[in-house]
């Protein structure tokens, strides 16, 4: 098959790969001309673990081919990905789908007389597709495409994995045909197991936005009992254990922590209920799940504020992690992009380290400095933040690295022992214990 991707963000360069791996001719397009030029070369604009070995591998096979002309890559190729961003608005509230129906006027222009099946791989709000179809079918015959949703469900960190092993692939059509096409696409992922589920098109859409809007209600729900726990003397953990063996609940994504963050939930769940209000219909408790992960940023920064007995002013604290989880450099709705200017602002001077680098949105804000490893960023702190899950962060002694004697550890992700830290006799908090 030879497929083309429009967009070469991480949806549409995870999955463009993966696609040449299973042996398909792909061409990854994008209007980003400096990152097409960087691809051709094997230089990746993401960190995404295995993924660069991949893009060489397969464009020295030839299978894989990165490009700028967008005409070109569409006349020549039988099914196209559409895997352009879908950002909140400025209003913050519905999904910014300029890019897609910019792609979708290119397509159009584009085609002559050869069908092809057109997919939208980007997180599209319910009936984005039967627009797209509108715009694709004006003077144009029926028969010349397919519009189909194929959502992905591809967690940064472990993209590749989840493209290859796939809990399911939804494919969103009503003709046969295109259907047929498809599970020929995804049979080497359908014969290792992965459920293929073939519904209608706006099934397909809503599919997407409610697993994402579900998932950051139970990391909500969690978070919430967690803030019960310290309160009650209970450790949180107990409780994820306690529930998730239930079989209808499920133990993942019952990890109580800093508030939601990253490309999709924060956007999806926005998205999911503006697209309801349009409909007259109140989720109201996706409403409240929104508004409860704005309110833990502040709750924890509460809890800081509580920590430093209230004199946050010229106390050094350190962020170990700045990214919203763990293998990604990903910042996008980063609770570290709220804390960190607002206990500077109050005076605190932050040190940070991520092993995914400095960031620029950090480099403007007054008293934060990157330090290059773990061990300068907390030498002189009075408070160590760890904000995000990086393994880099599991096993740090902290006695013979900072030099202060009466520091703090706020440890926002659980990842040290409270028993091993009280027998080492350091000051330590975590979330819900
Ligand atoms: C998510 C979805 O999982 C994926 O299916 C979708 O296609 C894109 O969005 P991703 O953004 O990579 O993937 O992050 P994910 O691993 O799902 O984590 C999202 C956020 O939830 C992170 O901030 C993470 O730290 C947090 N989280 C996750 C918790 O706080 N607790 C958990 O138990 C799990």
């Amino acid at each position: 098959m030879k497929l083309c991707m429009i967009g070469t963000g991480y949806v549409g360069l995870v999955s463009g790969v993966c696609f040449a791996d299973l042996g398909n001719e792909v061409v990854c397009v994008d209007k980003d001309l400096n990152k097409i030029e960087k691809l051709k070369k094997g230089i990746i604009p993401i960190y995404e673990p295995g993924l660069e070995e991949l893009v060489k591998k397969n464009q020295k096979n030839g299978r894989l081919r990165f490009s700028s002309n967008l005409k070109d890559c569409i006349i020549k190729s039988d099914i196209i990905f559409i895997c352009v961003g879908t950002p909140t608005k400025k209003n913050g509230r519905d999904a910014d789908l300029t890019q897609v129906f910019n792609v979708t006027k290119k397509i159009r222009s584009y085609i002559k007389s050869k069908f092809k099946i057109v997919i939208t791989k980007s997180t599209v709000p319910v009936t984005t597709g039967d627009q797209i179809e509108k715009i694709l079918f004006k003077n144009k015959s029926k028969k010349l495409f397919s519009v189909v949703s194929n959502p992905e469900f591809l967690r940064e960190g472990e993209a590749i994995r989840d493209f290859i092993y796939p809990d399911r692939i939804v494919i969103g059509t009503s003709n046969d045909k295109t259907n047929k096409i498809l599970k020929n696409l995804y049979s080497p992922l359908i014969s290792k197991g992965a459920k293929y589920i073939n519904t209608t098109r706006r099934a397909s859409e809503l599919i997407k936005y409610a697993s994402n809007a579900f998932l950051a209600t139970k990391i909500t729900f969690i978070n919430e009992i967690a803030n019960l726990c310290e309160k009650t003397n209970i450790n949180v953990e107990d409780i994820s254990i306690g529930m998730g063996l239930d079989k209808r609940i499920g133990g993942r994504f019952l990890r109580s922590g800093p508030a939601y963050g990253g490309s999709c939930f924060p956007k999806d769940t926005k998205s999911i209920v503006t697209t309801a209000d349009k409909f007259k219909v109140n989720l109201s408790l996706i409403k409240t799940v929104i508004k409860s992960n704005k309110k833990r940023t502040l709750l924890l920064l509460n809890k800081v504020n509580e920590i430093l007995k209230g004199k946050i002013k010229n106390k050094n604290i350190c962020f170990l992690g700045v990214t919203f989880k763990a293998n990604t450099d990903d910042m996008r709705d980063s609770s570290s992009l709220i804390m960190i200017p607002s206990l500077a602002k109050k005076g605190a001077k932050i040190n940070y380290y991520d092993p995914s680098g400095e960031k620029n949105f950090f480099k403007k804000i007054k008293n934060v400095i990157f330090s290059k490893n773990i061990k300068s960023a907390i030498r002189n702190s009075d408070l160590v933040i760890i904000h995000t899950e990086w393994n880099d962060f599991k096993s740090i002694n902290f006695k013979s690295l900072i030099k202060k004697k009466n520091f703090v550890i706020y440890d926002m992700r659980n990842i040290y022992s409270s028993l091993k830290m009280k027998k080492d006799k350091i000051k330590y908090f975590g979330i819900g214990r």
